[in-house]
C-alpha cells in the first residue's frame, strides 16, 4: 500500500480561504477588523522568519498586524510594559511574543502577562486550563493545525487508537488532549509516550492514528507501525545542508519507508507546518468576534 499525502499546504490553502472571506464578512457588516501584535525579541534568524510569515499572511488575509521587534538586551519591565499597552489597546485582539526569548528573560511571566483572551497562541495557563476541561477560547495553533487535517481529510478519529509521541506543552500535551475530549473530531483514545516509555513500539504499533512530535529525525521507522496507519509528522528536523546551501529537512518519522505501510500520511515539509499559521489566523480572527460580542 503507499499512502495518500496529506497536505497541509492544500487544507491550510482552503481555511485561509474561508477565513478570508470571513474577515471581509466582518468588516463590511461590522466594520471589525481582526488585529494581531507579533512581538520579537532578539535577531535570532529563524524567529525572524516565523514572525515575517505571520505578518505576510495576516496581511493577505485582511488581518491588521502590528509588529514590535524589540534589541536582544531588552528588560523584563520594558517588555512587560509593552504587553501591558497591547492587552489595552482595542485595535489588538491576538497577541503573539515569539519564542523563544533572550537568556535573561522570564518567559513565563511574560507569557502570564498577556490577557488570556488576547492570547491566541494558547499558552496561558487560564486557556491550558480551559482546553483540559472541555472549554477551550482557543486551541494552542499546532495542536489544532493537527485536529483540521485529520478532519478535513476524512480521518475517523472518534474510537481511534491515538498514539502521540512526544509530551512537550506546545504539541505533545495538547494534542492528546484535544482528541480526548467527548467532542465531534475527538473521542479517541489516546495514549502518550515519551523518552521513558519502555517499549515504544508496543504503543506505536497499536496506533489507528500515530502523531509524532519528538524532534528526533526518522525516530518512528515502518517497522514500529501497522499497516493502514495515519501518520500525523509534526517534527522538523534540519539533516544536511544543499549545494546552495538550502536547508535538507526531515520529520521525526522514516517516510519513505512508513508510506508504504500507512493509510495517509503527511510530508515534511508541507504537512503540518503550513497549518500552525493558519490556525494562529483562525484564533485572532475568534478573539476579534469574541471582543465584539459576535461570538
Ligand atoms: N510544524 C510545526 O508547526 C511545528 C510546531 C511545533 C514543533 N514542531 C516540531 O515538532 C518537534 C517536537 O517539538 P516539541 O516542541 O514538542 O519538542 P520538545 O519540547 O523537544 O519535546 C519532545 C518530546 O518528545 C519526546 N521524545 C524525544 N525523543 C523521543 C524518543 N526517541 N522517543 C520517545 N519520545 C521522545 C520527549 O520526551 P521527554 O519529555 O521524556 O523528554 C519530549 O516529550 C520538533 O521537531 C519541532 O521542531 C513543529
Amino acid at each position: 500500500m503507499t499512502a495518500q499525502i496529506i497536505s497541509g499546504t492544500e487544507v491550510a490553502k482552503q481555511i485561509r480561504a474561508e477565513l478570508k472571506q470571513e474577515i471581509a464578512d466582518l468588516k463590511e457588516k461590522h466594520n471589525l477588523v481582526p488585529g494581531l501584535a507579533t512581538v520579537l525579541v532578539g535577531e535570532d534568524p529563524a524567529s525572524q522568519v516565523y514572525v515575517g510569515q505571520k505578518e505576510k499572511t495576516s496581511e493577505n488575509l485582511g488581518v491588521y498586524s502590528e509588529r514590535h521587534d524589540l534589541p536582544a538586551d531588552t528588560s523584563q519591565a520594558d517588555l512587560l510594559k509593552l504587553i501591558d499597552k497591547l492587552n489595552k489597546d482595542a485595535r489588538i485582539h491576538g497577541i503573539l511574543v515569539q519564542l523563544p526569548l533572550p537568556k535573561h528573560l522570564n518567559e513565563e511571566e511574560v507569557l502570564y502577562a498577556i490577557d488570556p483572551k488576547k492570547d491566541v497562541d494558547g499558552f496561558h495557563p487560564v486557556n491550558v486550563g480551559k482546553l483540559m476541561i472541555g472549554e477551550p477560547d482557543y486551541l494552542p495553533c499546532t495542536p489544532h493545525g493537527i485536529q483540521q487535517l485529520l478532519i478535513r481529510s476524512g480521518i475517523q478519529i472518534e474510537g481511534a487508537e491515538v498514539v502521540v509521541v512526544g509530551r512537550s506543552n506546545i504539541v505533545g500535551k495538547p494534542i492528546a488532549n484535544i482528541l480526548l475530549q467527548k467532542k465531534e473530531g475527538a473521542n479517541a483514545t489516546v495514549t502518550v509516550c515519551h523518552t521513558r516509555t519502555k517499549d515504544m513500539a508496543f504503543h506505536t504499533k497499536r496506533a489507528d492514528i500515530l502523531i509524532v512530535a519528538a524532534g528526533k529525525a526518522k525516530a518512528v521507522t515502518a517497522d514500529m507501525v501497522k499497516d493502514g496507519v495515519v501518520v500525523i509528522d509534526v517534527g522538523v528536523n534540519q539533516i544536511g545542508t544543499t549545494a546552495d546551501g538550502k536547508r535538507i529537512l526531515s520529520g521525526d518519522v522514516d517516510f519513505d519507508g512508513v508510506k508504504e505501510k500507512a493509510k495517509a500520511i503527511t510530508p515534511v515539509p508541507g504537512g503540518v507546518g503550513p497549518m500552525t499559521i493558519t490556525m494562529l489566523m483562525m484564533n485572532t480572527v475568534r478573539a476579534a468576534k469574541v471582543a465584539a460580542g459576535l461570538a
